[in-house]
């Protein structure tokens, strides 16, 4: 087989350059060793930047999400009993999209499928090659044979643990982390959210984040311990540690029902450095991975698929390497910018097991400065509706 890009992960990276690709005429092929229905019973982000809805937009995916998502003007931060809500659309002219990922992915498959772009799912042990010389290719084991795809270019959107990044010899590259001592559990519920906007609660028991994917299905999440399981919580445990989490007025509204989803994710900060090694393009997770404080995962995936699209867009139509050459310079610029923004939402809005009643002291007092400094507002409400690409 013989393709432009081969791309490596079905997750909305992926599937979004695919799909730019392919209606710019540029063809392609995604390999993915799981399958279609495995990705889509994935649970994960949950909030769209603008910029995102109109990557969507341009890739011909948006009229669903019009449909169904709900726009968002503003969130609520709270912290010592009350809430305060930050007015993103009058500090930014800006709003976010809720919409969840799941639904981004199942939108970009259903657009695949129909313009017939080649996508080879439960592909085993896929390996690429020669990336650094003029002939990249990729290989993969499929029902006990081995299959070739010879491409000009590779998109490694493969994720955190994919085989994209780890094919890099060490020398080449350098990587940056951050590990933080706690996680998140949460639970998805079809029970309507407490508030028709999200809450970040600072708490001294922990932070929780009370945000939904529609009007009637609730995602609740609260910070737990990194070594929790979820079996140590029963809906009804879940739903007191929640409701102690939050502003009088909202645990008293709090209706509780079966939640049909529950895990636990820990937290991290990771960039690799560069993002381009020859003919290989590293995109979305698997070059950098956040904490989901602000919700900025799946919007950098996105901003990076703007960057590499356009660069690839204007090698084949023009012939010229200049975008594809300042891709990485590009995506790490405004990647470390939401890396920042999401390392610093988490420091505010976290029990820390170190910092005890000072760390919280100085957390409410940056929260009460924040909510009493237009400045300082509208430099959290410009970061969360998300950067300029
Ligand atoms: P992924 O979605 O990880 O997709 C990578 C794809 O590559 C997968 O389909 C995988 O099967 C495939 N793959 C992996 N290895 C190989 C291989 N060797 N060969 C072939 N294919 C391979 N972000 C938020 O903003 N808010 C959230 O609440 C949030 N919650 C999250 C919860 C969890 C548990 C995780 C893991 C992430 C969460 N994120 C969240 C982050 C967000 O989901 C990611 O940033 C986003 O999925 C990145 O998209 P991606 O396409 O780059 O990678
Ligand atoms: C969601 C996750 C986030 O990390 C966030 O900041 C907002 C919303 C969500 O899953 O809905």
């Amino acid at each position: 087989m013989r393709t432009k890009v081969a791309i490596i992960g079905s997750g909305p990276s992926g599937l979004l350059l695919g799909q730019l690709l392919t209606r710019a005429g540029i063809d392609n092929i995604i390999v993915d060793r799981v399958s279609r229905d495995y990705i889509l019973g994935r649970v994960r982000a949950g909030v769209l930047e603008w910029g995102t809805v109109g990557l969507l937009e341009q890739a011909g995916v948006a009229a669903r999400m019009f449909a169904e998502g709900l726009p968002h003007d503003g969130y609520s931060l709270a912290f010592d009993g009350r809430d305060h809500r930050i007015d993103l659309f009058a500090l930014t002219g800006k709003r976010v999209m809720v919409y969840g990922q799941t639904e981004v992915t199942r939108d970009l498959m259903d657009a695949r499928e129909v313009a017939g772009a080649p996508t080879i799912y439960e592909a085993n042990h896929v390996q690429i090659f020669d990336f650094d010389g003029g002939n990249p290719y990729v290989t993969y084991e499929k029902d006990g044979v081995t299959h070739r795809i010879d491409c000009d270019f590779i998109a490694g959107c493969d994720g955190f643990h994919g085989v994209s990044r780890k094919s890099v010899p060490e020398k080449s590259i350098k990587t940056f982390e951050k590990v933080y001592p706690f996680g998140w559990l949460g639970i998805l519920a079809d029970i309507p959210p407490v508030s028709h906007e999200l809450i970040y609660a600072n708490h001294p028991r922990g932070f929780a984040l009370s945000s939904m994917r529609s009007e009637t299905r609730s995602r609740y999440y609260i910070q737990c311990e990194l070594d929790d399981k979820v079996e140590n919580w029963s809906d009804e445990r879940f739903f007191d540690e929640f409701r102690r989490r939050l502003p009088a007025h909202h645990a008293e509204a709090l209706v509780v029902g079966p939640s049909f989803e529950k895990s636990i994710a820990p937290l991290r900060s990771f960039v690799a450095e560069p993002m381009r090694f020859g003919r290989l393009f590293l995109v979305g997770d698997s070059a950098h991975i956040v904490p989901p404080t602000g919700a900025k995962g799946l919007n950098l995936a996105a901003s990076d698929v703007y960057y590499l699209f356009n660069g690839l867009q204007e090698y084949f139509a023009e012939k010229s390497e200049a975008g594809i050459d300042v891709y990485s310079e590009r995506a790490l610029s405004r990647v470390w910018k939401s890396v920042r923004f999401s390392w610093s939402m988490t420091t505010l809005m976290h029990r820390f097991p170190d910092t005890g009643d000072f760390g919280q002291k100085i957390q409410e007092s940056e929260l009460d400065y924040l909510i009493h400094s237009k400045a300082a507002s509208t430099a959290m409400a410009e970061n969360y509706v998300g950067l300029p690409y």
